[in-house]
């Protein structure tokens, strides 16, 4: 398939501005691009639910020109669109009949139809049942039924329009296993995403759209996900870095042989020590699951610890609760932003105070001060750029990113003496990791002790004053953050390295 030229203004905006691809058949092509790079588009363009100003479609080599869906469908494209769209109180056989009658005008013939679906079903390994209700079906089950609808009508160029965007981990690794399998069937995929890491895992070509048009084609094992993501916002990221030292020889954080065990009564951390100084930023690397969690959760007071000693400023804190830890000076920005950073039904400045409502600006004496605390909202969304119609609305109706700057805003707030950041920038986009970054640093030159968890190496790298590796709950090696590399850290990592007496 040749896309030549591709435009289309809608009024006020150049959707899409000549745009070219060439997808190979046989392969999984991904489209990658910023919101609103004009993807979504393309892609309605290329199912004929829109007709481009200019430019030339070729499917095989032939010119095509859709006027509807229909037309698309007749010479072999199928789509699986963003939002599934599947009627929920109909069975999946139903559902993958409506409209495509396997014998038009003698009435639906519902037997040759199951048949065909099981069949498809097992050819591809989607794992579809037809007389189930799709009611009853997971995210990942029906976006099965929606690739297997497609298939059904003879689809051999299959469009996913970020597929991915509604998956769980778990999900997102069996549909890669699906897409692989439709690709050894000889099937062409178009896949959309904008999670490079997802790209570069699953992807044949990559094709990367900018603004509306498309700067680049690059093979996966040729480009980074930082390089990608350079092309794809068209400029330099910025580089995590501390610049001068701020290092002082004041401890702050004093972790002295604590042991952790999990709910289930595992051991996870085992005479775990480490001292952070005044200004100091101590990244700690590791494959996720090694203790970080429970770690951060110990430090935090959310998890007891059964050996060892916490000192905060000199204070043994050991047993404190949560909150006198936070009124200590401890600031936490979780691992899990959902679980444990907002009330996501709340407003933002409700949130504001979450954590924090023993502290100004949320109090005057004893009491709550709505006032106080919702001007200092204003400014964290002023300062941290959150992007949202006002601070009265749910935290739920916020991007991912959006709900990361508040929390790290809101963390940040009050002149913590520690804080523990659990990646801190994960999910934001790149002007707003910029800015969690200077925050840091700045705070840092005030005298912060950071401990930093991340799963960016480039990350902990640029923004640690000392690094350390965690390997099933114990810190293996020391590494000078300008002299390691990231193949270094991830020896480590993985206990490749040696390091682990
Ligand atoms: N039907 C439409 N009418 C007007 N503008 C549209 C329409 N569809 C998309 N756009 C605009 O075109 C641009 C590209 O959108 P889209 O193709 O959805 O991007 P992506 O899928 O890459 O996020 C956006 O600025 C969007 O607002
Ligand atoms: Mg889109």
């Amino acid at each position: 398939m040749e896309l030549r030229g591709i435009t289309k203004r809608f009024p006020g905006v150049v959707a899409n501005s000549d745009i070219n691809v060439g997808v190979r058949a046989g392969t999984v092509h991904a489209l990658v691009g910023e919101n609103g790079a004009g993807k979504s588009t393309l892609m309605k363009i290329l199912y004929g639910m829109q007709r481009p100003d200019e430019g030339t479609i070729l499917i095989d080599g032939k010119e095509v020109d859709f006027a509807t869906p229909a037309d698309a469908i007749e010479v072999g494209i199928g789509m699986v669109h963003q939002h599934f769209m599947l009627a929920d109180n109909f069975t999946v056989l139903e559902n993958v009949v409506l409209g495509n009658e396997p014998k038009a005008g003698v009435g639906l013939d519902f037997k040759t139809a199951r048949a065909k679906i099981k069949d498809i079903s097992a050819r591809y390994g989607l794992g579809v049942d037809p007389d189930r209700l799709v009611d009853e079906l997971g995210v990942g089950e029906r976006q099965r039924v929606e690739i297997l609808k497609v298939l059904y009508r003879g689809a051999r160029i299959l469009i996913l329009d970020e597929p991915t965007a509604v998956l769980v981990p778990q999900e997102v690794e069996e549909l890669f296993d699906n897409l692989r399998e439709l690709k050894a069937e000889g099937l062409t995929l178009l896949f959309i995403s904008h999670k490079l890491d997802e790209v570069l895992s699953v992807a044949d070509d990559i094709t990367v759209v900018r603004r509306g048009t498309t700067v680049a084609s690059v093979e996966p094992g040729a480009v980074t996900a930082r390089q990608l993501a350079e092309l794809m916002v068209g400029s330099a990221l910025p580089v995590p870095e501390l610049r001068e030292s701020t290092v002082t020889t004041t401890p702050v954080l004093e972790v002295d042989g604590i042991d952790v065990t999990t709910d289930d009564g595992r051991t996870v951390l085992q005479n775990l020590s480490f001292t952070i100084h005044a200004g100091e930023v101590l990244g700690i690397a590791g494959v996720e699951g090694n203790g970080q969690a429970e770690l951060v959760e110990a430090l935090m007071g959310i998890r007891p610890v059964s050996a060892g000693k916490i000192k905060l400023s000199g204070t043994d804190i050991t047993t404190t609760s949560t909150s006198k830890r936070r009124d200590a000076g401890m600031a936490y920005i979780p691992e899990d932003r959902h679980r444990q950073g907002v009330l996501l039904e709340s407003s933002l400045w409700e949130n504001r105070i979450l954590g924090h409502q023993n502290q100004a600006p949320n109090v005057k004496g004893p009491l709550l001060d709505r006032k106080g605390a919702k001007a200092d909202t204003e400014r964290i969304v002023k300062e941290y750029d959150v992007r949202t119609p006002n601070i009265d609305v749910a935290v739920s109706s916020l991007s991912g990113g959006n709900q990361q700057k508040l929390i790290v805003g809101r963390e940040m707030s009050g002149n913590p003496v520690v804080l523990l950041a659990s990646h801190p920038t994960r999910g934001v986009d790149v002007g707003a990791q910029a800015a969690i970054w200077e925050h840091i640093r700045r705070a840092r030159a005030d005298k912060l002790a950071v401990l930093m968890i991340s799963a960016d190496l480039d990350e902990l790298i640029g923004m640690s004053d000392r690094l350390s590796v965690i390997l099933r709950g114990k810190l293996v090696g020391e590494y000078d953050p300008q002299s390691v590399t990231p193949e270094e850290l991830g020896s480590a990592m993985t206990g490749a390295g040696g390091e682990e007496a």
